[in-house]
């Protein structure tokens, strides 16, 4: 489906404006990390830890309660459609999972992304949207009254997995400013990378870029990271950036996105972390990844104190617990 050809059936100028609050996020859709300025971002990750607070001493809450959330995955997912779904019913809201299987729903009979989200949204207070082609997020945003959260809009963005991210970061670290992030796979068609990248230039931080020659940053990246004034490096070297980076955020290469399988072979296995690579890190730092992984960290890392990857994986309910909550109006 090319999203380019719905074009919108209303004229938006028209509708009223939805429900706004102090942090702003009430009503309103989640399509990009650009929405989320520092103090933004200091409110949800506050609610985040009274939510994995909550979550510790008692599970759950019924704030969301009679609230219902529509998952809707036309990409495949494990972490990001789990962690909605948790997230929703640990605050007793109930969720309708289109997560699979997207072949036994209408879409497969040649309904549009703009009927199907407005189907959708009759039943429900919040649509979840994960969707290849870039754009898409907006494109349901524009048809739907109620708020959209892009959960990936194909090598476009992730702003919730950024947003977990950088909670795992400021949880680990205890701070965002100062620190070295490098960065290392497929940095082309990475959404995380592309979300958390616009995200860390808020801070005052070092970046470095560790890729394959095909799978670099993309220039609209760079440029942003450029004109933020942010210290920046590429290489194609892991051993150039571990022994100094605070982070190291490993990413899979996309297999996905590749029109040449050809040239996925020749990039795929580049980069593996290892215990023994790990030796040259700092004693403080840490080792992040998205998840999946396909070979990118070896498991002789998993129990090492710097591997962060499980925790981030459950910061990323907390994460969307704070912003179901603050969507639908419960801050
Ligand atoms: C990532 C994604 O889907 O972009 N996974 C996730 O949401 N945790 C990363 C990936 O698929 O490689």
């Amino acid at each position: 489906m090319n999203v380019n050809e719905l074009t919108p059936l209303f004229n938006f100028a028209e509708m009223q404006p939805r429900q706004r609050n102090s942090n702003g996020l009430t009503g309103q859709d989640i399509i990009s990390v650009s929405q989320f300025d520092r103090d933004l971002l200091d409110y949800v990750f506050a609610r985040a830890r009274e939510m994995r607070e909550l979550v510790q001493r008692v599970g759950g809450t019924d704030i969301l309660k009679g609230h219902v959330l529509t998952a809707l995955f036309y990409e495949p997912s494990t972490r990001t459609s789990a962690s909605f779904i948790a997230a929703m019913e640990r605050l007793g809201g109930s969720v309708i999972p289109i997560t699979q299987g997207v072949q036994f729903s209408s879409v497969s009979k040649g309904e549009t992304l703009a009927d199907t989200i407005r189907t959708l949204e009759q039943y429900s207070d919040v649509i979840v949207l994960r969707h290849p082609e870039m754009g898409s997020a907006q494109v349901a945003a524009d048809y739907a009254e109620i708020p959209v959260i892009n959960a990936g809009d194909g090598p476009g963005e992730h702003p919730t997995q950024a947003l977990l991210d950088l909670f795992t970061i400021r949880e680990e670290l205890g701070m965002l400013d100062g620190l070295k992030v490098a960065m290392v796979g497929d940095l082309r068609y990475g959404r995380t990378v592309h979300s958390l990248t616009k995200l860390l230039l808020q801070y005052n931080v070092s970046l470095r870029f560790v890729s394959p020659e095909i799978l670099r940053m993309p220039l609209s990246y760079m440029n942003q990271v450029i004109d933020a004034g942010v210290d920046v490096r590429e290489t194609h070297d892991v051993a150039d950036v571990i022994k100094n980076a605070d982070v190291l955020y490993v990413t899979r290469v996309q297999k996905e996105r590749f029109s040449d399988l050809a040239q996925y072979e020749q990039v795929k296995d580049q980069y593996e972390i290892t215990a023994e690579l790990m030796t040259q890190a700092k004693a403080k730092m840490i080792v992040m990844h998205p998840l999946p992984r396909v070979g990118e960290i070896h498991y002789n890392v998993d129990k090492d104190p710097r591997a962060a990857y499980f925790r981030q994986v459950q910061n990323g309910m907390f994460i969307r617990m704070a912003l179901l909550a603050a969507v639908l109006g419960k801050a």
